[in-house]
């Protein structure tokens, strides 16, 4: 069985520098869509500004009320964590909930859906336009309360979220096509793969898929491998900290590896 311990943060700084040293910049890439990528997603990520979503994460930072919840990636134990612990170490940091908002955007993702809601600030940057759908799927109740709070205070009411185990929740999801698919939870091999599976039958030939931290575990680092192996995988972007993947048959198999 692959190790599922994340490395440790000296293992990372390593493999993070590895990483920068041998991504690719826009003068070694042919494929349209990633030159477009890289032009106008990654090279213009700066723009995006979400100060009010910002406040929200600046709030939930200096919350020191301790809560109980479940944690499904930890075998459904319970535990008790500060608000502002969660929101200092669980969420995905603004240049990354930035680069979330900013792919959707161009890509034009209507219905989005992500796995792993936490206290729904990356929920809240997703939701780009007031015409965007997007359904969150968290395994605590009481952190989705909190999610719940963020949104109101946004006036985000178009977000929609379900609370369970995945195993179960993703039973309970809308039957439709998302655009966007973003997994950023339970970062595990096997669950990884079977999320993966089980969402092809909620995505069209555009759906863009993203995996949250593919370097945190040899497991992770697993699962990426075989995502990449998939037949119906045709690019491949690793970001280091996040993994985007297509399943449009019309593009040509590449995976790149690209500084961000
Ligand atoms: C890393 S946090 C998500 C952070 C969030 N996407 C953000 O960037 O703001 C992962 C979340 O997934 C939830 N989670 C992990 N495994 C789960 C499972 N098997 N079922 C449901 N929720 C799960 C945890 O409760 C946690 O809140």
């Amino acid at each position: 069985m692959t190790d599922t311990k994340p490395y440790s943060k000296l293992k990372i700084i390593f493999k993070y520098i590895l990483y920068y040293f041998s991504a690719k910049g826009k003068h070694s890439v042919h494929s349209p869509l990633v030159y477009g990528f890289i032009t106008q997603v990654l090279k213009a990520n700066n723009n995006c500004k979400y100060l009010a979503a910002e406040r929200e994460r600046k709030r939930l930072r200096s919350n020191p009320a301790i809560i109980d919840f479940v944690d499904f990636g930890k075998k459904g134990m319970t535990f008790q964590k500060k608000i502002e612990t969660i929101a200092n170490n669980s969420l995905k940091s603004r240049k990354y909930a930035q680069l979330l908002r900013t792919t959707a955007q161009y890509f034009n993702a209507q219905h989005i859906l992500e796995l792993g809601t936490s206290l729904g600030i990356t929920t809240a940057y997703l939701t780009y336009d007031s015409s965007v759908r997007t359904t969150s799927l968290e395994g605590s109740e009481r952190i989705a309360q909190e999610a719940k709070q963020v949104w109101e205070n946004l006036n985000l009411a178009q977000i929609q979220c379900i609370t369970g185990d995945f195993k179960n929740t993703l039973k309970q999801i809308p039957k439709k096509s998302f655009d966007m698919i973003y997994i950023d939870g339970n970062h595990q091999y096997e669950p990884t793969i079977s999320y993966f599976e089980q969402l092809q039958k909620n995505s069209h030939d555009k759906t863009i898929f993203i995996f949250d931290d593919i370097h945190y575990s040899p497991s992770m680092e697993k699962a990426w491998k075989h995502l990449q192996s998939q037949p119906q995988v045709t690019i491949t972007l690793d970001l280091f900290f996040i993994g985007i993947i297509w399943i449009d048959a019309s593009l040509s198999k590449e995976n790149f590896v690209l500084r961000y």
